[in-house]
């Protein structure tokens, strides 16, 4: 196989390099210095380069295209590329250009045959839509995916007209609309690829079959649809508008109108449907440079590149000491977040050791992880045996016992001052003196729960979000007697559990219960003053909250909001002093969802239902319509301001990572960009308006943060202006 008539080529910077197998030119794609492949204008010249010396040299009778990356093919275009649209027809020209490299590439006068291993991500599968043929390998790393609505785009470059003539209408919306991974063997079955082979051969898989392409002993496979159900809904016109109407229904009630990509997407689609491939990609690269010009999708790429950021951020000014590598990790209580953390630490090859008071607990917390590991089984993420590994990698007892190996102990028991105290006290002298000892706790100061500590300088807080196998982010809280060591050992464990790790200063609440808290608290005070519970909620997803304030405390659990509320209310005072109505609530026992009964009704296996009327009673005030506006003015507000409370008293280090953490642990709108992102947006001077308006009516607790006062005056931002 490896006869080449001429070595391998590669100019210099370039990122492609060339090498002649018999007659099939194998083409490598390895951007220099880059971790992974992406596509850039200067890769645009280069194949050009290719094509052209494909169309001139006769003896080449096929192409390969494949990366010299470990872990992708493609992961995308480059997305610094976005920031630099200055407006719609910039962005839109830029489309044209790919979409034009890639009809070349369809209409090359010889075969050419992708080859995928790794990421094969946005204009990576374009490109390899563009191919002839399409070979994956059966490897975990292996994912294909249009991820473009996650940045508020669409596929610029024919992916919106290629898909689904390749995979069928449904399944290509399915993937342009969600931005969905797919995984090689899927991608077998819908016609994504036409191959599937291990690692080890693809190479010589896809030079073969380059061959069979070029001299006719190997057909093309047929693009469409599979399936009779979705033939009959597809192939004709009647259909087609079935599944756009049921497709944009399910977009807006997804998005609540919030997110314009999906349905300029679908648009896209439907244009080539209706006027053709040419006809579709000049809507797509229209469309495309719309979308560029969207604060959602600058909102979305502030995001992409804000968290990367963090992931080179060590947690501690320059010079960062080295962190510790965690071979062992010691949990303490192996309740719900306990077994979450060890479910996700086992993964990493963490050898873990979970204490809890008795036997049963311990079978409930290994069962906890086992059902974690059992998920991603079910998802085939991991193997049979990958499961009983990581399973093996966890051992529990109801003593210290293999806590004086550990690197690293999490504290996850109740969130109760006194027991925490006892078993730092306990474990301490158990554990190695360069242990780290973090606890879990949501809103406890950590320098209280240091107080006892013989090693005050080795405890911080690694403050995990529920569940912790599904939540991005990690609240690393460091007191002024944490070591600097000990910290980036902490920020590099969350990172290696696969989290995004923001470092706050304590503090009670630190940042993200304490702006929750805030929003949450007025969400309260709306019922206080009559307002519908349900109302409340809708209003707030509307915003663009996953789920509405009253919601969340059913699921978090009332009880746990409440002694969470009385932490942050002897902390703050009047500011944050619980409502009545949830005051009430709490002492009429009610618990949520987990004991059927909070705000709203749940049926037996804990399925939502309506609100529930005893509720009103309990707060006992007429109900009374409050505008939508009012709703979502206070509760946003109130979170805003404490958020910039936060950044004031140093709480946070940035407002990156204060944007970063609310979007990622909190859930708020990721559209919206963060507190900070949402208050630039509206102006910091309109903020301060808008609060002192409220702060009349509901004194003291919208008084703006000192620090927006003096920003307004001063005309500042957060961030320098864009575009
Ligand atoms: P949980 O009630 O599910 O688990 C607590 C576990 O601690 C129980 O298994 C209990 O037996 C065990 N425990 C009690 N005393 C112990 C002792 N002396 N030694 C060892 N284990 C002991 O509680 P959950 O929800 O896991 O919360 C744990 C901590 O995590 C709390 O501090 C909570 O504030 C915090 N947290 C909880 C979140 C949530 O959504 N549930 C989110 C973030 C933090």
């Amino acid at each position: 196989m490896s006869d080449s008539i001429e070595g391998l080529r590669r100019a210099p910077g370039a990122a492609l390099s060339t090498d002649v197998v018999d007659d099939v030119l194998v083409v490598t794609i390895d951007r220099p210095g880059e971790p992974v492949n992406t596509l850039s204008p200067a890769l645009v010249g280069e194949f050009e380069g290719v094509f052209l010396r494909v169309d001139q040299d006769l003896l080449i009778k096929a192409v390969v295209l494949i990366s010299g990356k470990p872990d992708t093919f493609i992961a995308g275009a480059d997305i610094e590329q976005f920031t630099t649209f200055r407006s719609a027809a910039d962005a839109e020209r830029v489309s044209r250009l790919g979409q034009d490299l890639l009809v070349r590439l369809e209409r090359l006068r010889v075969p050419v045959v992708a080859a995928i291993h790794g990421a094969c991500l946005g204009g990576g599968l374009e490109v390899a839509l563009a191919c002839r043929y399409r070979i994956c390998t059966d490897h975990p790393k292996t994912t294909l995916a249009q991820p473009e609505v996650q940045l508020g785009l669409i596929p610029g470059m024919g992916g919106t007209q290629r898909l689904p003539r390749r995979v069928g209408l449904q399944a290509a919306l399915d993937m342009i609309l969600t931005g969905r991974n797919v995984r090689p063997r899927r991608a077998l079955q819908t016609g994504l690829v036409d191959e599937v082979v291990h690692p080890a051969i693809l190479r010589e898989i896809a030079i073969d079959r380059a061959r069979g392409l070029a001299d006719g002993t190997r057909a093309p496979s047929r693009p469409g649809s599979r399936g009779p159900t979705s033939m009959l809904l597809e192939h004709n016109p009647l259909g087609r508008r079935v599944v756009f109407k049921k497709a944009r229904a399910s977009v807006l009630e997804k998005t609540h109108g919030n997110y314009p990509a999906p349905l300029a997407a679908l648009e896209a689609v439907q244009a080539g449907y209706a006027g053709g491939f040419e006809h579709g990609q000049r809507e797509e690269s229209r469309l495309f440079g719309e979308m560029a010009m969207t604060d959602v999708s600058r909102q979305l790429v502030f995001i992409f590149f804000a968290s990367n950021s963090l992931k080179k951020d060590p947690g501690v000014e320059a010079p960062a000491p080295e962190p510790r590598v965690v071979h062992k990790l010691g949990v303490l209580g192996a309740g719900f977040m306990g077994a979450g953390i060890a479910s996700v630490a086992v993964q990493q090859g963490t050898l873990v050791r979970l204490k809890d008071t008795d036997t049963a607990r311990i079978g409930k917390g290994l069962a906890g992880i086992r059902g974690v590991l059992q998920e991603r089984l079910a998802r085939k993420q991991i193997t049979r045996h990958q499961l009983d590994d990581d399973m093996s990698l966890v051992g529990g007892s109801t003593d210290y016992s293999g806590f004086e190996s550990a690197d690293l102990v999490i504290e996850a028991v109740f969130e109760d001052l006194e027991l925490k105290h006892r078993v730092l006290a306990e474990v301490e002298p158990v554990l190695d003196p360069l242990a780290i000892y973090a606890s879990n706790t949501s809103t406890i100061p950590i320098a209280r729960i240091a107080d006892v500590a013989h090693r005050p300088e080795r405890v911080l807080g690694m403050h995990f979000f529920s569940p912790v196998h599904r939540m991005p982010l990690l609240e690393v809280i460091v007191t002024p007697q944490t070591a600097r060591e000990a910290t980036v050992t902490a920020v590099a464990y969350g990172k290696r559990l696969g989290k995004t790790v923001i470092v706050v200063n304590d503090g009670p609440g630190f940042y993200t219960t304490r702006t929750l808290s805030a929003y949450m608290n007025e969400a309260g005070r709306l019922l206080d003053e009559s307002a519908a519970i349900d109302a409340v909620d809708a209003a707030l997803v509307e915003f663009g909250f996953p789920v509405g304030p009253i919601t969340l405390l059913d699921e978090v659990g009332i009880d746990v909001g409440g002694k969470v509320g009385q932490v942050l209310a002897d902390a703050f005072g009047e500011r944050m002093a619980p409502s009545d109505a949830m005051r009430r609530v709490v002492v009429a026992g009610r618990t949520g969802r987990k004991g059927g009964k909070g705000f709203y009704l749940y049926d037996s296996t804990g399925k939502k239902g309506r609100v529930d009327e005893g509720v009103y009673e309990l707060i006992a005030v007429p109900r009374r319509e409050i505008l939508k506006d009012e709703i979502v003015s206070r509760c946003v507000l109130a979170m805003v301001n404490e958020a910039a409370r936060c950044l004031e008293e140093g709480i946070l280090r940035s407002a990156r990572d204060g944007d970063i953490g609310a979007v990622f642990g909190i859930g708020f709108p990721p559209f919206r960009g963060g507190p900070f992102r949402y208050i630039d947006g509206e102006g910091v001077g309109e903020i301060v308006d808008r609060l002192e308006d409220l702060n009349l009516r509901f004194a003291p607790r919208f008084a703006p943060a000192q620090l927006l006062v003096d920003m307004a005056a001063a005309r500042r931002s957060f961030y320098p202006a864009e575009r």
